[in-house]
């Protein structure tokens, strides 16, 4: 069985990360075009630094909880039948013990030099001065994070991965932001079953086959259990 599975915020507010679009969010005080958009970091990069730098920072407080950990057990059984894709740009998938994460949106731990184009491991603080490890260009390291108007990653992966599944589910997200919120339509053409994790009602509920209301933390652990139970 072939399962594809894509997470947003809401697998991550358990452990302490806000969700974007929470009224306690992560851009509350600040304007998205300010400091998620190509144009807002080639005005003021210097704030879109200390954004993103003070988010890295953040995610030495938080851990993985109960819901990263059962998608790894689940990894562990499935191996490379289960494709795990998140809109999440923290490491707690990682932490949490999953090998194989195709951070779509980016990472908070990975840079891009916008002169050679190169990615590269990054960790501690980014400045407009920050020098890239390749080209050895000045000031032209931003975070490797997806901006509005920006192609997402593994675009080409994730549609095979989608085409070719039996499951799809989706945990924690609002269903707001396209690709990703278009997933759904494509796995349900292709015959999947399509499972929706969340509290809450998303913009794109209707999609679903099957809705499970309630938080990640306790409703993915006995989803997976239920699961490997009949296996
Ligand atoms: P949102 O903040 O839009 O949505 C978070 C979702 O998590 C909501 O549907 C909540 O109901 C749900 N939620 C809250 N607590 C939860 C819990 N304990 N368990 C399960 N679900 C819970 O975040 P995303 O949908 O991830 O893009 O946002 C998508 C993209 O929008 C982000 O990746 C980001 C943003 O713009 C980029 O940065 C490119």
């Amino acid at each position: 069985m072939k399962i594809v599975i894509l997470t947003g915020a809401g697998i991550s507010a358990e452990s302490g990360v806000p969700t974007f679009r929470a009224s306690d969010g992560l851009w509350e005080g600040h304007r998205i075009e300010d400091v998620a958009t190509p144009e807002g970091y080639e005005r003021n990069p210097g704030l879109v630094h200390e954004f993103y730098n003070m988010r890295r920072a953040h995610l030495h407080q938080v851990e993985p909880n109960p819901a990263h950990r059962a998608l790894a057990k689940l990894e562990q059984h499935l191996g490379n039948d289960l494709t795990l894709i998140t809109q999440n740009v923290d490491d707690l998938h990682e932490r949490g013990g999953s090998k194989r994460v195709l951070h779509m949106h980016g990472s908070l731990l990975r840079a891009t030099c916008t002169s050679c184009r190169e990615p590269f491991h990054w960790q501690g603080i980014m400045t407009v001065s920050s020098k890239c490890p390749f080209c050895k260009a000045m000031g032209l390291v931003r975070p490797a994070i997806v901006w509005f108007g920006e192609m997402p990653y593994h675009l080409e992966e994730i549609e095979a991965a989608l085409v070719a599944c039996d499951v799809f589910v989706s945990i924690g997200t609002s269903g707001a932001v396209y690709p990703a919120a278009g997933f759904v339509q494509i796995a349900h053409l292709q015959g999947a079953k399509t499972i929706e994790i969340n509290p809450n009602l998303t913009q794109n509920a209707h999609h679903f086959a099957e809705q499970i209301q309630g938080n990640a933390g306790t409703e993915v652990p006995r989803w997976v259990e239920e699961l490997l139970d009949q296996a």
